[in-house]
């Protein structure tokens, strides 16, 4: 396999091309983003850590049933990755209230929602990812009822998951978005999952082990992600 040209440079992540056009490389760089770009630094060992975060985490999904883009460990900042046609929705299930969910609805940072809820929001960084709902996703052809059905399906199966996984470590897992693409007729888990993309808390003091890290100027962002890995049990360089 051999890496070709930038197809794409995100706000931390760059895929390129590789010469199996159903393949590419997810390089995970060290830059960190918030507030739709708003924020920007360069944290040192990033791109490292949410590149073996994130293959731990598909590798546990996939062996759970979930489909994923995710092939395997190229390097430290390397992943190889089935190319999708991704669908520019992202789906997101919170656990614990926090976050945008607390700034629309006046709620408390805290409250366990029972059930977990889920919402649905357009991926545009223009317009600041507003909220969406299924209705608007088929009306504007993002995504058919059967597929919005799937990814519904996934990011639950996901929550069943990963709860379980965080927990038995001490934390817990408040929130989290996922996206995903088509891949020969399938849905199939995109992107990534890293402490930059949900949230974790330990679970006696509620300490925040994820990007809030970054969003609040909290401090000590990257060891806490390697505290929450080191729990996992992910081995960094
Ligand atoms: O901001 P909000 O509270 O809606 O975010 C819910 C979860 O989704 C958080 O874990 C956040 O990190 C994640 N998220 C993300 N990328 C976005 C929006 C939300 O990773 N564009």
């Amino acid at each position: 396999m051999e890496k070709r040209e930038e197809l794409y440079a995100g706000k931390a992540k760059s895929v390129f091309k590789t010469d199996d056009p159903d393949r590419f490389v997810l390089v995970f760089r060290d830059d960190t983003s918030a507030f739709d770009g708003e924020k920007k630094e360069q944290l040192n060992r990033k791109g490292m850590v949410n590149n073996k975060f994130n293959a731990f985490v598909m590798e546990k999904l996939e062996a759970a049933g979930v489909p994923t883009h995710f092939e395997g460990l190229l390097s430290s900042t390397e992943s190889l990755v089935k190319k999708l046609d991704m669908i520019p929705v992202e789906c997101v299930v919170r656990n614990i209230s926090a976050g945008s969910l607390c700034r629309r609805l006046g709620v408390e940072e805290g409250q366990e929602l029972n059930p977990p809820t889920y919402e649905l929001f357009l991926k545009d960084d223009a317009l600041h990812d507003p909220m969406v709902n299924e209705s608007l996703a088929v009306s504007f052809g993002w995504a058919t009822a059967d597929e919005l059905a799937r990814m519904k399906e996934l990011t639950y199966k996901v929550n069943d998951v990963l709860k379980t996984l965080f927990d038995d470590a001490g934390m817990l897992l408040v929130d989290y978005k996922l996206e995903f693409g088509r891949s020969g007729g399938d849905i199939v888990l995109g992107d990534e999952f890293s402490p930059d993309g949900c949230r974790i808390w330990d679970k006696e003091t509620r300490k925040k082990m994820d990007k809030d890290r970054f969003r609040q100027g909290l401090g000590s962002v990257i060891e806490t992600y390697e505290e929450v890995g080191a729990r996992l049990g992910i081995e960094f360089d």
